[in-house]
């Protein structure tokens, strides 16, 4: 059994940030049927195409274990079995502009008309406020939610992030409302609205860029590298390099062939319970009692000659030896991993985070597995499906449509066309 079983979660969701979430709550047993518009589908099956007529990496990564049904919601016939999709399930998750599901005749009033059991998930790039009728994508988000004017180097323009805080960030924050939401309607019965804004989430994911913001006006942050540099402050929050973000310095070194291969590098915290061992290690003993040195206050305005003098030790050793040498004192250290070797990482896939995955279409291909470990209710990753792969049995086995009926809404146009379960 798994922890969602019995769930039926109506997946309104395309693109990146909403399909993250219901991936989610499929892996934790979810039934997520997936409506995607007939003949189109979700618009990542056809982006970054890598194997040509196969549905894209984008796609298949972010939709594993769901079902997809064809349905045009703007079609009258349409409409009548996404009402009765609404009416069935437990959950409905939508990522659309701003008003698209109004337009389409599903106000919350309506659906609450018709299933008052529902819960309704939806993510936008902005709450309620000036900017709530614009489209959002992931860059906006991290720019808009604080992140970007507060990573890159100080003398550097803004930087967005490789990890997509914004789309998978929201997902995950949305995820988290729904199950509670479910949780709730254990006791009242009722349903409710869950909303998630991109810029929120992102703001939630900085928080500790605002914990700074608010400390500027006790002073400089001493912990930040450019307070040693001499560099002033000005009225925000500033780009932090490869600062560590909380109370125990960081930066990321050099490492033996750091000339060569961009990812020859690790990072490296001076936690002061290590301190000393730190100084053994890289050869500095007199650290240990030197004024100016021996205690974490007296080292923040030292941090760039420390962590250079440190760097001279990193760059004789690899990133995997900093580690062997460092972890066994406790010495918190991590190599900087390429995307290839985190792929090539058998430990990964032992544990269920990097898996394999078979398609009918493209073969085999890597994908990460569910991130969160639920003792009694593993994920096991299923192939993401075909458009409107379930088109059929959703009609007849979750809807009840039969004979007649189910010819009526197929010659409708409203469900696309009707497909052959391909051979696996
Ligand atoms: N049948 C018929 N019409 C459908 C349909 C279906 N099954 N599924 C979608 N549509 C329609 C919508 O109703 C909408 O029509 P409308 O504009 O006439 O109301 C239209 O398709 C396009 O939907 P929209 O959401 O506007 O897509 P888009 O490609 O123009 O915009 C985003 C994409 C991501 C920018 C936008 O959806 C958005 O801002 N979403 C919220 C924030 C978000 O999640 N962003 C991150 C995405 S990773």
């Amino acid at each position: 059994m798994k922890a969602l079983e019995g769930i039926k979660v109506l997946d309104f969701t395309h693109v990146q940030s909403g399909p993250t979430c219901t991936q989610l709550l499929a892996w934790f047993g979810a039934d997520v049927i997936k409506v995607e518009r007939p003949g189109v589908g979700d618009a990542t099956r056809k982006q970054l195409v890598d194997v040509p007529n196969a549905d894209s990496l984008y796609f298949t990564m972010l939709n594993h274990n769901k079902r997809s049904i064809e349905l045009d919601s703007k079609n009258e016939t349409g409409k009548e079995v996404l009402t009765r999709l609404i009416g069935e399930c437990d959950v409905l998750v939508e990522n659309f502009a701003p008003g698209a599901l109004d337009r389409m005749g599903f106000s919350w009033e309506n659906i609450q008309k018709i299933n008052p059991r529902l819960i309704m998930a939806s993510i936008k790039g902005f709450g309620p406020g000036k900017y709530q009728d614009c489209k959002v994508y992931e860059n906006v988000a991290q720019c808009a939610g604080g992140s970007a004017s507060t990573t890159g180097f100080l003398d550097g323009p803004p930087l967005v992030t490789g990890a997509q805080i914004g789309d998978s960030g929201t997902g995950l924050h949305l995820c988290l409302g729904i199950v509670t939401a479910l949780f709730q309607r254990e006791k009242t019965g009722r349903g409710q609205k869950v909303s998630c804004a991109m810029q929120d989430s992102v703001l939630n994911l900085a928080r500790v860029k605002m914990r700074d913001q608010q400390r500027l006006k006790a002073g400089p942050l001493t912990e930040y590298s450019q307070y040693g540099q001499g560099i002033p402050f000005g009225e925000a929050t500033p780009r932090a390099g490869n600062d560590s973000g909380g109370g125990q310095p960081g930066s990321i070194l050099k490492c033996k062939g750091w000339e060569t291969d961009p990812n020859a590098y690790t990072y490296f915290i001076i936690q002061a319970a290590v301190w000393e061992k730190v100084c053994d290690v890289i050869g500095k003993p007199e650290w240990k009692t030197e004024k100016g040195y021996a205690k974490p206050p007296e080292r923040l305005d030292k941090l760039t000659e420390i962590f250079a003098t440190i760097e001279e030790w990193t760059k004789t050793k690899t990133k995997f030896e900093v580690m062997d040498i460092c972890n066994p004192l406790d010495i918190p250290v991590g190599p900087i991993l390429s995307m290839k070797e985190i792929s090539e990482d058998e430990g990964l896939f032992a544990t269920g985070t990097m898996v394999r995955v078979d398609h009918p279409e493209r073969g085999e291909y890597l994908s990460v597995g569910c991130p969160v470990k639920l003792s009694d209710s593993p994920a096991d990753v299923k192939r993401s499906p075909l458009l409107g792969e379930h088109t059929t049995e959703i009609l007849s086995d979750v809807l009840g449509y039969t004979g007649d009926d189910l010819a009526r809404v197929i010659a409708s146009g409203a469900v696309g066309k009707i497909k052959t379960a391909p051979a696996e």
